[in-house]
């Protein structure tokens, strides 16, 4: 990965706010088209929603051909909908008040095609009363565990196929596929990481073929995130879809980690120089309601211009930097960074601006940071 941001007018960046998160357009449909060249087809993919959560990339998408979707909440289903999406997969178990959103959601937006997974009869029976009542009707994938342990249900267990045949006997619901995603395969290398989808793609297969065997139609295999969706598109199976979320604005954990991706940073934030304290101290307006802290202090963010900087405090409205460089900061200088972790970074933003080849274009609500929209 290439650790730059473009380069932005000294006047443009002395108009923005700081802390915020600017995203550069043109990077993003540049790391849509690799996604998509990467998937072999746009019929290929269902990216994930979480990274962004912005009506206006999902209409980039929309523009590229890119007809699936997928989403983690509720208020992201709106969103894509709101955006013009028709198919929809909710890649999580909805249970308790979530199932009568959903049974909202399939009222609200009968022309899209949606999907939600499960792992448990308990909260599928529920969601089947909701639906039924309602006259309505809802797909639903089994979630597969390959090893992730987070949600799921193991393949090769006798309860996976007759959880899979409970959506088909309960009414309003329809067998919609599996659900197979894999965050826990982290191999830096390309062939580790592709031997370790492998070696558990047969469970899958032979669940598949095992639910087939007893009549039932497993139409969509949703697999993988950024990191292995490239294993998953070089298999020739018609059934597979790809669920990459992050590549699509990109960030340094996954760059630094995963050499063989070809994204580029799309977001980054802005920040100034709020004081210096001590001769070697530049303290940030970059705290962590700003930039993820989910990965470990002193690695949350990078910078370009700083690269070597120690992140020796990191506080809700603070980020204080110890460098030899510091005497070349002055309380006001902007520095720009790219997150670490850019998905929950971008839920810590209200709006964020627009650059697209050099110009300020205008600002892109981050429409699903919200839990909730109107449902
Ligand atoms: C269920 C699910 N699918 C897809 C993704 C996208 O993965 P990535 O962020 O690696 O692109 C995630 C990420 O958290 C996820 O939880």
């Amino acid at each position: 990965m290439k650790f730059v941001v473009p380069n932005i007018d000294p006047q443009i960046l002395a108009s923005l706010h700081s802390p915020s998160l600017v995203v550069f357009a043109d990077q993003v449909r540049a790391n849509i088209d690799r996604m998509i060249a990467t998937a072999g087809s746009v019929d290929r993919l269902r990216p994930h929603c979480k990274t962004h959560k912005m009506a206006e990339v999902v209409r980039i998408l929309l523009e590229k051909g890119v007809t699936r979707h997928k989403a983690a909440t509720v208020a992201e289903i709106e969103m894509l909908a709101d955006a013009g999406a028709k198919d929809i997969s909710f890649a999580y178990n909805p249970v308790g008040p979530n199932i009568a959103r959903v049974v909202e959601l399939v009222r609200k937006y009968p022309d899209v095609k949606l999907f939600v997974t499960t792992d448990h009869p308990a909260p599928l029976r529920q969601l089947s009363a909701a639906v039924a009542a309602a006259g309505l009707s809802v797909g639903v994938m089994l979630d597969v565990d390959v090893g992730l342990h987070r949600t799921g249900i193991a393949p090769d267990s006798d309860a996976a196929l007759q959880l899979y045949q409970a959506i088909e006997e309960l009414d309003g619901l329809t067998p919609a596929g599996f659900h197979v995603y894999d965050g826990h395969q982290h191999q830096e290398s390309l062939d580790e990481r592709r031997a370790a989808v492998l070696s558990e793609w047969p469970k899958v297969l032979d669940l598949k073929a095992r639910c087939e065997q007893a009549g039932l139609s497993v139409p969509e295999l949703l697999c993988g995130g950024t990191p292995t969706f490239p294993v998953y598109a070089e298999l020739n199976n018609p059934a597979i879809l790809l669920s990459p979320g992050t590549g699509i604005f990109h960030d340094v954990g996954y760059g630094g980690h995963f050499q063989d991706l070809d994204f580029v940073p799309a977001a980054a934030v802005i920040t100034r120089v709020i004081s210096r304290p001590t001769p070697d101290r530049v303290t940030l307006d970059l705290g962590n309601k700003s930039v993820a802290a989910d990965p470990p202090t002193g690695q949350r963010v990078y910078f370009p211009d700083l690269p070597t900087a120690a992140q020796v405090i990191h506080n809700e409205e603070h980020l204080v930097l110890e460098t030899p460089d510091a005497e070349g900061f002055q309380p006001g200088d902007v520095l720009l960074g790219i997150p670490t972790h850019i998905c929950p970074t971008s839920a810590l933003h209200q709006d964020v601006a627009v650059i697209d080849h050099g110009k300020l274009v205008g600002s892109w609500d981050v429409t699903a940071r919200n839990r909730r929209i109107t449902i």
